[in-house]
């Protein structure tokens, strides 16, 4: 395509305009235009607003038409959590849960976490990697346009090497922009265990020999902890995102999904970019959201997969202020979906979001978890051309309709990375 394209044809243009993160009522001011036009130049965004209004400018007339046919365009959805690089399903696993047994259970049989270890130990990495960039092409055809990526089925110096150097290979290799994230710290290793001090020997690892090695090759931006029952402890946590962020790495969190331990507490005291799942959060974890500018991220991909029925309290953290966002968590054990319409669905339908809320939820406070809130996240005057056209007239019917996939064409960068046939 030339260098300036002109969307018009737009039912709605869903902006998300106004800048920085929502919270409590400005979640749902999604400002939507109608009969709208966006005006790409360069892969950034050089106009938009109502269609007569853009096509009157000079550049407009001369720029290449793209009409979307009546459909809705929306910011590209930024999917702020996901364990992309594994090897792969467990679908094992899926059939022991629905007779009965708990996540928890088939973990501590060492299944769960621990069984994907094993496979991506493995694997060879042309394996991951293709498996990855299948994964990512059904990311970007639901119309994502940012995927964050931790590590953390490798859980040992050169496996967990192997899956950072990929994240930084595929981000350069393909369209969408990857966001790496280092959770060496996701559970304890089987070669670790059965001694009393074996996490911490583990974490000694990751401090001293892992993290050092990461950073030398740039290889990670943020670090995560899967801090819960069965995992890491939240003095454990706080040591290892310390030093974490001595080697200039943010903090982020897996907390309180599988019961309460105090980690959002924690989180919110490091200042980490994010708290993630928030099942079993209580009123004061709220409330210190509320107040935060970590960002609450909400993945019910996980409870809706498990079958459980306690999802995280998305309007008490809405109404004190937390700036929510959603994410898939796509990975083989918990949320296996690349969908971003799929969790705005189950957000819906489960979290009691509205379709507003949810959409902004999935594209700028989703660039907020990953501070990327100035680039990325809403439709604006010198923001990246990333955006989503689906196949609905109006915004809502996008987590109305679940269960296919609506989206007509993702653009990333003014660059059309998927388009539906
Ligand atoms: O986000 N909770 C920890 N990590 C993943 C699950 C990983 C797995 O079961 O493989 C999650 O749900
Ligand atoms: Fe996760």
């Amino acid at each position: 395509m030339s260098e300036t394209i002109l969307i018009t044809g737009a039912s709605q243009v869903v902006t998300l305009r106004g800048g920085g993160p929502r919270r409590g009522n400005s979640l749902s001011k999604i400002g939507v235009i109608k009969d709208g036009a966006v005006l790409v130049r360069e892969g950034k965004i050089a106009a938009l607003g109502p269609r007569a209004q853009v096509e009157r400018r000079a550049e407009a007339k001369s720029a290449e038409k793209l009409d979307v046919g009546g459909r809705v365009v929306l910011p590209g959805f930024v999917d702020s959590h996901t364990h992309l690089i594994h090897a792969a399903s467990r679908a094992e696993e899926y059939e022991l849960k629905i007779q009965g047994a708990s996540y928890e259970e088939i973990a501590r049989k060492g299944g769960g976490i621990l069984n994907s270890v094993k496979k991506l130990r493995a694997a060879t990495r042309e394996a991951l990697k293709r498996r990855a960039a299948s994964a990512l092409g059904e990311f970007a055809a639901h119309g994502t346009t940012t995927v964050e990526a931790k590590s953390g089925y490798g859980l040992d110096v050169a496996s967990e090497m192997k899956i950072l150097k990929l994240h930084q290979e595929l981000n350069q290799e393909q369209p969408l922009e990857i966001v790496s994230t280092f959770l060496g710290a996701h559970v304890v290793p089987a070669e670790f265990r059965g001694k009393a001090d074996g996490a911490e020997k583990y974490l000694e690892l990751l401090m001293e020999k892992l993290l050092p090695e990461l950073v030398v090759g740039d290889l990670a931006e943020y670090g995560d902890v899967f801090c819960d029952r069965g995992a890491f402890t939240v003095g454990q946590s706080k040591k290892l995102l310390a030093k974490a962020k001595e080697h200039g790495l943010t903090p982020r969190l897996h907390a309180e999904q599988l019961s309460r331990t105090g980690a959002t507490q924690l989180a919110v005291e490091l200042g980490a970019a994010s708290c993630d799942h928030l099942e079993h959060v209580n009123d004061s974890d709220i409330r210190a959201l509320g107040k935060s500018k970590t960002v609450a991220t909400l993945l019910p991909g996980c409870d809706f997969h498990l079958g459980l029925k306690e999802y995280a309290p998305a309007r008490k953290l809405i109404e004190a202020g937390a700036i929510v966002a959603l994410a898939t968590d796509y990975n083989p054990g918990t949320s296996p979906t690349m969908s971003m319409p799929m969790v705005l669905s189950v957000a819906c339908n489960q979290l009691r979001m509205t379709p507003a809320e949810a959409i902004a939820a999935a594209t700028i406070n989703g660039a907020a978890a990953l501070g990327r809130e100035k680039k990325i996240g809403s439709l604006e005057e010198g923001k990246r051309a990333d955006l989503a056209v689906c196949e609905v007239e109006d915004y809502r019917e996008i987590p109305y309709y679940f269960g296919m996939n609506l989206c007509w064409m993702t653009m990333k960068s003014g660059e059309i990375v998927w388009m539906k046939d």
